[in-house]
């Protein structure tokens, strides 16, 4: 099979309609996308992805109109998000109506389900007139992908079409939310601060019981093949690290105890939406430059810096031995 990279909707649409898996750009990362109401298709996804059974994906509407046609009902927090963030990088778990089958929920009684804002993606929504289930384009557990370059390194060959929309704008996964009762519940933190999401309703989020499995938290999600030490103590890891190959993601400044060659800075801790945007790229950049490990400067933890240390603190728990990978 040979993989295209294209503009062209209306290609992507009927590769859609056919059943097949064409690769969309959203406004966080790059989703591997389906008919999500056709379960044979659906099926593919997991499959391309070795995605475990039991991790439900995340649909696609272009709007609330169609939101409301999959889900049972809208609860007020849940409208008051959906009213302030969407479309944007924001994914509400809500209960799902019949006609989504339970292969895109893993059989839960709830679907994940958001408005992308890239304007490819929502011209695509319009044109299909269908959802689109479509979990970020990586193979499980590695790093999301946030260009079309990105995709075809992980499934050239084993995807149609990559529809290409340009790097995406937030860079991380959305922010996934929960109702139960009169909480709401944070289950991914993403590309929409804990605190935007606590002001728009109002109310302090809950955290997911631990019993219940939960989105986005496989512990070894979003790693790159290179060893990652996601550390507080960038000065104290770099000296431990020292005969080894090294390089180092981190912000603000440069370390002085490498060449800048071997760093990437992020940005500043001011803003954080920048590092936000440059993290996977670096990593994906990093993971190809064949160092023994990568020392990533952990960010502070309030607004989305708490996502950036979740992804940074997950792909620190990938320990894979070999540098001679192929992806
Ligand atoms: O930004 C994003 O959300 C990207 C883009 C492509 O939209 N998608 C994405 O999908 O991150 P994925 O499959 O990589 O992550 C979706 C997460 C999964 O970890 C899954 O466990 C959770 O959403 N999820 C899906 N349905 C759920 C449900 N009914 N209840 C709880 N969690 C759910
Ligand atoms: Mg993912």
């Amino acid at each position: 099979m040979t993989t295209e990279i294209g503009t062209d909707i209306e290609y992507a649409a009927e590769l859609l309609r056919k059943g097949e898996v064409v690769a969309i750009p959203t406004e966080t990362v790059y989703g591997l996308a389906v008919n999500a109401l056709d379960a044979q298709s659906v099926k593919k996804i997991y499959e391309l992805k070795n995605r475990p059974a039991d991790n439900p994906l995340i649909i696609h509407v272009a709007d609330a109109d169609q939101l409301r046609e999959y889900v049972q009902n809208i609860p007020p927090m849940a409208r008051a998000l959906l009213n302030e963030f969407s479309p944007g990088p924001l994914t509400v778990v809500l209960h799902k109506k019949d006609i989504i089958p339970d292969i895109v929920t893993a059989g839960h009684i709830t679907v994940a389900i958001r408005i992308p804002q890239h304007p490819l993606t929502q011209r695509l929504l319009r044109a299909t007139g269908f959802p689109l289930a479509a979990p970020s384009a990586n193979p499980f557990t590695y790093i999301s992908p946030t260009t079309a370059a990105h995709v075809a390194k992980m499934f050239n060959g084993r995807i149609r079409y990559i529809l290409d929309g340009g790097p995406c704008q937030a860079g991380i996964e959305s922010t996934i939310i929960g109702f139960a009762g009169e909480n709401a519940v944070l289950y991914r933190p993403g590309a929409i601060a804990a605190e935007a999401v606590e002001k728009c309703i109002g109310e302090r989020l809950c955290h997911p019981e631990k019993a219940v499995r939960t989105p986005g938290m496989h512990p070894k999600h979003y790693s790159p093949f290179t060893p990652v030490i996601a550390t507080n103590s960038l000065e104290y890891e770099i000296e431990r690290n020292k005969g080894l190959s090294v390089c180092v993601i981190t912000y603000d400044t440069y370390s002085s105890l490498l060449p800048v060659t071997d760093q990437v800075l992020l940005g500043t801790s001011d803003d954080m939406s920048v590092a936000m945007n440059m993290l996977y790229a670096a990593l994906h950049d990093m993971d190809q430059r064949g160092y023994d490990v990568i020392i990533a400067k952990r960010f502070p933890e309030h607004g989305l810096g708490v996502a950036i240390n979740d992804r940074l603190d997950r792909a620190a728990k990938m320990k894979l031995p070999s540098k001679n990978h192929t992806i």
